[in-house]
């Protein structure tokens, strides 16, 4: 399978938050919010390995300024790393107030997807090539986040996570 940059599938979606979008806050909903990264992040899971994908997990979301009614949402979707049959999607989100021109980063995440076969089993999906220093910084990182992830999913063994466990332990 071709090799692919995280540029060749990166996804930017933009929303507007109306009414029905919002809290008792009038802010909008986080699960709202969630809703749309995850089919922003399946778009760019999805073109990355021209396959049908499923959300295998989200890893914790933390919502740093909140996204007023009115305002407009953006959410970049781009993967970090390609895995056998999963990958790795790293998401921001920034909020715009068009009226006082001011653009604020919203939060972040990391969702993993998996892409399926006919028969709906997983299926091998194209490498990706990390070029910039950024990519290659979320490619590096994404090993541990998939080990962490994989642990607390009871789908992998503690002792076999050497790279997470680097992260603890002294040389
Ligand atoms: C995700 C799913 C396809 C994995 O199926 P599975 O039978 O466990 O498959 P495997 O154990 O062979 O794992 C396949 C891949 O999924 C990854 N995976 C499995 N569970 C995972 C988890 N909790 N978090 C991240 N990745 C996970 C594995 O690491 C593997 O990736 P790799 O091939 O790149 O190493 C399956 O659990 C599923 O269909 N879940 C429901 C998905 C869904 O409906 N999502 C939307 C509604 S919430």
């Amino acid at each position: 399978m071709k090799p692919k940059t995280p540029n060749e599938s990166a996804i930017i979606m933009t929303e507007l938050v109306l009414p029905n979008d919002t809290n008792v806050h009038g802010n909008l909903m986080g699960g709202r919010l969630m809703y749309w990264m995850d089919i922003a992040a399946a778009l760019a899971a999805g073109k990355h390995c021209n396959a049908p994908v499923v959300t295998a997990s989200v890893d914790n979301i933390s919502f740093e300024n909140p996204i007023k009614l009115g305002n407009v949402v953006h959410i970049e979707a781009r993967l970090s790393r390609a895995f056998n049959t999963s990958m790795e999607v790293h998401l921001n989100v920034w909020g715009e107030d068009h009226t006082q021109q001011y653009k604020y980063k919203s939060n972040e995440a990391y969702y993993t997807f998996v892409a399926l076969d006919p028969n709906r089993r997983p299926r091998p999906v194209p490498p990706l090539i990390a070029e910039t220093e950024a990519e290659k910084a979320l490619f590096d990182g994404a090993l541990r986040r998939r080990q962490l992830r994989l642990i607390l999913g009871g789908k992998m063994n503690p002792q076999d996570a050497g790279e997470l466990r680097a992260l603890f332990l002294k040389s």
